[in-house]
């Protein structure tokens, strides 16, 4: 009875080894570093440690770039899009870890981390709290696979176990199809079977030195229902010429809600089972207003972010499409050509953490999944959704119809912290 929201994340960097010797006694010394960063969600806490807000606020700055900017370059095509800022955060973070010198301090500046051991206790303590939150289902795991025989340093192997929860484990990447399926076994395992495969055996070579994983799951339910009896066909302006008919969901309910005349946009707040965390749907006056919006993404959902957490609920009908969509980004050049990281891409990157053989960062893939629909789910059996008591100065305002019916934008969120950013265009 109860929508239930499926999200899938997951980010593949690939670090592969700058310098090649010609010595063929050692082969570690061709080496390939993939992080694969697999599944992603997001947390933020209301803790006064300052080591977790340093953490928590670095992953939101950085959130609100990789949104602007993946954002913008995805802006002429037509396709949907979900991708997990945070999921990238914190690969990255992983990896950055491992950094020295100058490549440690574009790192810490682009992803707006403290210093290293705040950094370290932040990590710690965030992952902590994504794990446990009550209500949805959220999952974020960590894993090292190790190529066998790559000298990776104790102390970053010990580094990723304590304050990462990562799992460390020791593959033979000679053997690539063997590899590949442990790999991608375990990221099956981490997000319920919903990404089938984050590495093909012809991305693993013996010259691999280690794969850094990351996966999250989340599954929520909305804390107000939506009757499935009430989905219909209903049509969808792809564009000014396009219509398309969609399975749409119908509620009339309270919601946070709010026009954003400057921006002519609307948003309007669903929260889950969790009331930490919701959807935010932004969704342009204009069928074809969406690009101006993504030119403007920073500014409009900060405005928003604000506005709602102002507002009061009020009475909505609500027309909202079922989606599903699945996106694998390629980050590689977005990271290192428009985000300010260039240097763990290049040559003279520099992570001497991680080992004493020179490795530079390949490829950065990040995949994500997303579902929305509302069939039941047995994990939430919510009750009571929840009315907020209006207060005696409070005029109940006229219902308003919300018919989320041309391209919109669906980001969400936990205690202000981005998780997801989905674009359904259909
Ligand atoms: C979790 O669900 C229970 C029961 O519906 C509710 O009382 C509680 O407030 C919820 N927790 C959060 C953080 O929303």
């Amino acid at each position: 009875m109860f929508v239930r929201r499926l999200v899938l994340h997951s980010t593949c960097l690939t670090l592969e080894g700058n310098e090649f010797s010609m010595d063929k006694m050692c082969a570690l010394q061709k080496t390939l570093l993939a992080f694969c960063l697999f599944a992603s969600a997001m947390a933020s806490p209301i803790e006064t440690d300052v080591a977790l807000q340093a953490v928590a606020q670095g992953a939101q700055l950085f959130s609100v770039n990789f949104i602007k900017t993946v954002g913008a370059e995805q802006k002429e095509q037509e396709n949907n899009l979900i991708s997990s800022p945070l999921s990238a955060h914190i690969a990255l973070s992983m990896a950055s870890e491992g950094a020295a010198g100058t490549t440690e301090a574009q790192f810490r500046e682009v992803l707006n981390l403290p210093s290293k051991s705040q950094s370290l206790i932040g990590f710690q303590n965030l992952i902590g709290i994504l794990n446990n939150v009550e209500n949805v289902t959220l999952k974020l795991a960590n894993k090292l696979f190790i190529g066998e025989g790559f000298p990776v340093k104790s102390q970053y192997k010990q580094d990723l176990q304590t304050y990462y929860y990562s799992d460390i484990a020791s593959v033979d990447f000679s053997q690539n199809v063997n590899a590949a399926n442990i790999i991608n076994t375990w990221c099956k395992e981490k997000t319920n079977n919903r990404i089938e495969s984050i590495v093909e055996p012809g991305d693993l070579s013996p010259s691999l030195a280690l794969v850094l994983a990351n996966a999250v799951y989340f599954k929520g339910n909305w804390a107000n229902q939506f009757d499935p009896k009430a989905t219909t066909d209903r049509p969808f302006h792809v564009n000014a010429n396009t219509v398309k008919q969609v399975p749409t969901m119908y509620r009339k309910g309270n919601y946070k809600y709010v026009e954003l005349p400057e921006h002519k946009a609307k948003c309007i707040e669903l929260p889950y089972a969790n009331s930490e965390i919701s959807m935010v749907i932004v969704l342009p006056d204009e069928v074809d207003g969406l690009g101006a919006l993504i030119n403007n993404l920073e500014q409009v959902s900060t405005e928003c972010n604000v506005r709602l957490a102002r507002s009061y609920e009020r009475e909505v009908k609500l027309y909202l499409p079922k989606f599903k969509t699945e996106s694998t980004l390629n980050l590689g050049d977005t990271l290192s050509k428009k985000l300010g990281l260039p240097e763990p891409f290049s040559n003279s990157a520099n992570f001497n953490g991680i080992s004493d053989v020179p490795v530079k960062i390949d490829k950065v893939i990040q995949k994500a999944f997303i579902e929305v629909n509302e069939e039941g789910s047995e994990a939430a059996a919510v009750t009571g959704a929840s009315v907020r008591p209006l207060s005696s100065m409070w005029k109940p305002l006229e219902p308003i119809t919300l018919e989320v019916k041309h391209p919109f934008l669906a980001i969400v969120k936990y205690n202000g912290l981005t998780l997801f950013i989905t674009k359904i265009v259909w």
